[in-house]
């Protein structure tokens, strides 16, 4: 390859985006789709994994195109919306089913039997997960209980998450998944190099099934030629929010990232050490280079950018994302309004999937402004109780980090450093996901000798001073606490 340019497939849950890096990591192309959502029934969310390849293929083919050819390419990275889970036929390369999408709460009766049965601690201490519908390992179980064809198809049946999916179909067969994916299905342990044999047994998945665990940096295969136009080889691999933390810079242990898309992911590098929550964090494989694994803790909120497209979609009390910093702006405060955005069940560091949206505190003097102010406030108020949990847990933020797209709102910045205590860092190019993939595919193919030296791709920070009295913090995190203990109290 003479080439000097990366291509970054970024799959998320909404859309799939192919971007073309220059080497200095200035964004030169980027093409993007979005991806049909389909709610078949309360709590089910799936994608149609044919959907996911072709409208990925065609914006790679669609920058390639603008880019002038694919000989100009050095190497691909892919990163993804994690634990989504799509089942195929290996002679075909055709999916048998609807890909289980992350958000999916349909096991939820299945996650409360392996609680009652006492596997969590166990669960917990080998994957660094807690047992909930949002890892992959009990969707792969509902695909074998509930799809004939999964069990008729016998050695021929693959699973996969995205990753996985994309590489095979761009290669033609291989069936890989990279250690930052993987630790997110419950089939893995976090110190295992390999599918954990107990973990295969207890949620009923076949080996025979799965891919080969991979590096997330590192040529695992290359581009059939026929699609792309030259065999690139793809060398970066890595799961939305590792790839943003590491697209981030956050590569020293303690440094830390929030990750605003479809829900706010915020990830702690924990450096070479098993990271081991006492507070429901998750405990995830950063990266793996060479067979070595950096670590990090994570807390997992469900609803960020989807509360604001709920908002806009179902709500109507907005007419677009922007509108939702004016209309916070445009009030003092939230009116005694308080808003659980629940709307995907509560991640950590509650673990609630069977939890529901409540908004309180309404009155005739109630606005709609009131309404999308106490809905942006409850992104803050979420982060800061897992502030807590990650200082519990030993992993206490000097400063914050914020990406994707709705850190674009200065409101929601601002009032993060405010809640937080903290100063807030966001990047001027706030696509540290893909950029996070183009370093670990650059560290892949040898264009850079680490990720410390490929962090010459990246730019300027806009930096967020808090300046919120204490007394009106105060003000604002008692009835948020209390709301949240009541709502959650409730349900148990
Ligand atoms: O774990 C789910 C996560 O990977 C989804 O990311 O960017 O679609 O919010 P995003």
């Amino acid at each position: 390859m003479k080439g000097e340019h990366i291509l970054v497939l970024d799959e998320g849950t909404t859309s799939t985006r192919a971007i073309v890096y220059a080497p200095d990591g200035k964004i030169l192309h980027v093409a993007q789709a979005e991806l049909t959502q389909y709610y078949p029934e309360p709590g089910h969310v799936e994608h149609d994994a044919s959907e996911i390849w072709d409208k990925t293929l065609a914006c790679a083919q669609e920058v390639i195109a603008k880019l002038g050819g694919a000989d100009r390419i050095a190497a691909l990275g892919i990163t993804n919306q994690r634990e989504t889970v799509v089942a195929w036929d290996r002679s075909t390369g055709e999916p048998i089913t609807r890909a289980i999408v992350w958000q999916d709460r349909r096991t939820a009766a299945q996650c409360a039997r392996l609680r009652e049965a006492g596997h969590e601690d166990m669960l917990q201490a080998r994957t660094g997960l807690v047992i909930d519908p949002y890892f992959s390992g009990t969707k792969m179980r509902w695909i074998l209980d509930n799809v004939p064809e999964a069990r008729a198809l016998g050695d021929r049946l693959a699973l996969g998450t995205v990753e996985s999916w994309l590489v095979w179909k761009l290669t033609g067969g291989l069936h890989v998944s990279d250690a930052s994916n993987a630790s997110r299905t419950q089939l893995l342990a976090l110190d295992g190099p390999d599918w954990d044999d107990d973990l295969l047994a207890l949620f009923g998945v076949p080996r025979a099934a799965l891919p080969k665990v991979v590096d997330t940096a590192g040529t695992v295969g290359t581009c059939d030629a026929a699609l792309l136009g030259a065999a690139i080889p793809i060398s970066g691999l890595a799961g939305d929010q590792q790839s943003a933390t590491i697209g981030q810079h956050c590569l020293a242990i303690g440094e830390t990232k929030a990750t605003f898309g479809t829900g706010a992911f915020i990830l702690t590098n924990m450096g070479p050490v098993l990271p081991r929550s006492s507070h429901r964090l998750l405990g995830t494989v950063l990266c793996q280079q060479d067979g070595k694994r950096t670590y990090a803790l994570e807390g997992s909120i469900f609803v960020a950018g989807s509360l604001i497209k709920w908002l806009r979609d179902e709500l109507g009390v907005i007419r677009t994302a922007a509108e939702s910093e004016e209309l916070a702006r445009a009030v003092p405060d939230n009116g005694g309004v308080l808003f659980l955005p629940a709307l995907a069940g509560l991640g950590a560091p509650h673990w609630k999937p069977d939890a529901t949206g409540v908004v309180t505190g309404l009155t005739q003097g109630t606005s709609r402004a009131h309404i999308v102010r106490a809905a942006m406030e409850s992104l803050a108020h979420q982060c800061h109780d897992l502030q807590a949990a990650f200082a519990a847990d030993g992993a206490d933020w000097k400063m914050l980090r914020i990406d994707g797209g709705m850190s674009a709102n200065n409101w929601m910045a601002q009032d993060l450093a405010d809640i937080l205590a903290l100063p807030v860092e966001r990047p001027a190019d706030t696509e540290t996901t893909a950029l996070g993939a183009a370093m670990l595919a650059g560290v892949g193919v040898g264009l850079h000798a680490s990720l410390e030296d490929a962090m010459t791709m990246g730019g300027a920070l806009t930096r967020f001073i808090p300046t919120m009295g204490e007394a009106t913090r105060s003000a604002r995190i008692a009835p948020w606490q209390s709301g949240l203990r009541r709502h959650i109290d409730g349900l148990d």
